[in-house]
């Protein structure tokens, strides 16, 4: 079979086009939490791409999006050759994470189409509901009820950071399918995403080969003081919940200082109430991140953690809770599909190192299922989750064309 390539452009033009949906202002960014309105119109637009490439297209009960290719020759009853992603974004999201999974599957199948590749399996491309866990938690929700770790109806009972219940916002996007949770079994699974950190741009390499995810905790801590006035409550008297936050933040990134190595942390999340200049702080509700490659070491920053809560809130008379919001281990990927990645991206002339993934994915909950593996590409200056996110045409189309190489392997696929 002579080498088949991605038509770049195409998949640069699409990129673009779904970008615009919920378009910031003035950047390359968009800005689609999980089941809003924006988020509704892109899945209309993605799925409208999916109905003209002659894709099956099924929506479950949680509404993870699959669209399926079945050419001639296929055998429907064979598991098929899954890629896919999330077009969720945070609110101040890049128009590459994630999105570039998707359209990239897409631009796939448009290639086994246009090329007549017979593949044996069905090729199918996905996309989970609320990767990203910023309006809903935890992150990588959809893919997780796919793959039958967390029950239907708890996921669809979860409660946005505004109050929605996640099954309303479901339907009032009209994405609330009948396809049933867990879903089909890949024969395999493969995710391109762009790096989301500094790695592969530093060292000028083309293509990152994933063998690992590192564990995610995410923890929400609501501190209770008591709201009183700033000019006349003695410093002695004060049970201030926004100074307690502030500690907390503080402790935060001396435990990582003090932990060193994979041990990263990040509050990202603040909010006090009454939240007024001339007023203490009666409650502060915070988010705090920690992620480690060692799941050993991310039970210790979270024993350290509870430990610090524990005596800060003793000294400041102040209450403090904490809730769980996602938990979820160290991820190691499948190392034949590693091998795979980093053989097809040096036959295709890239140069590639294997490495860990800071951030949560969608594979990661797929490889509880079927054999998985991602493919990393360059993010300009590390930035990602920043609507600055940049990878460049040609970055993405090697991405790509690993990908396309791999899964018409994997698919069978033959001219
Ligand atoms: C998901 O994108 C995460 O890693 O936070
Ligand atoms: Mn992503
Ligand atoms: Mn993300």
């Amino acid at each position: 079979m002579g080498k088949l390539r991605i038509n770049g452009n195409r998949l640069w033009d699409r990129l673009d086009e779904l970008a615009q949906v919920g378009a910031i202002p003035g950047t390359l960014g968009s800005s689609r939490l999980a089941l809003t309105k924006e988020d509704g119109q892109a899945r209309d637009l993605v799925v409208s791409w999916m109905r003209q490439l002659e894709m099956e297209v099924s929506i479950d009960q949680i509404g993870n999006v699959i669209g399926l290719w079945h050419g001639k020759g296929t055998d429907r009853n064979l598991p098929p050759v899954m890629t896919g992603s999330h077009i969720d974004t945070v609110r101040s999201g890049g128009r590459f994470d994630g999105n570039l999974g998707v359209l990239a599957g897409l631009e796939i199948v448009q290639i086994i189409k246009e090329q007549k590749v017979l593949t044996e399996h069905p090729v199918a491309v996905s996309f989970f509901t609320g990767e990203e866990g910023a309006r809903f938690a935890p992150d990588m929700l959809g893919s997780l009820v796919y793959v039958g770790g967390l029950d239907l109806q708890t996921a669809l009972n979860t409660i946005s950071v505004n109050g929605e219940k996640l099954s309303d916002e479901l339907e009032s996007v009209g994405y609330s399918g009948t396809a049933p949770c867990p879903g089909i079994t890949p024969k395999i699974f493969l995710e391109l995403h762009i790096e989301q950190g500094p790695v592969l741009e530093s060292e000028g390499i083309d293509i990152g080969a994933v063998e690992s995810v590192q564990g995610i905790s995410w923890t929400e801590l609501t501190i209770e003081g008591q709201s009183n006035h700033a000019g006349t409550t003695p410093m002695t008297m004060r049970r201030d919940a926004g100074y307690v936050a502030g500690r907390i933040s503080t402790f935060v990134r001396e435990l990582t200082d003090q932990m060193g190595g994979a041990q990263v942390g990040t509050v990202g999340k603040v909010d006090l109430t009454p939240n007024l200049v001339n007023v203490v702080a009666s409650k502060a509700s915070m988010t705090v991140d920690l992620r480690n490659t060692s799941e050993a070491m991310l039970r210790e920053a979270e024993d350290r953690l509870a430990t610090f809560c524990e005596e800060v809130s003793r000294k400041e008379s102040v209450k403090i809770a904490s809730k769980s919001l996602a938990r979820f281990e160290p991820v190691e990927f499948n190392q034949d599909l590693v091998s795979q990645i980093s053989t097809t991206a040096k036959n295709l002339g890239y140069t590639t190192r294997q490495m860990t993934s800071g951030a949560g994915h969608d594979a990661q909950m797929l490889a509880r299922v079927c054999p998985a593996a991602m493919i990393f590409v360059p993010s300009k200056g590390g930035l990602s989750h920043n609507p600055a996110e940049y990878t460049s045409l040609e970055e993405i189309s090697a991405g790509a064309n690993v990908l396309l190489d791999i899964m018409v392997n994997a698919a069978g696929g033959c001219r």
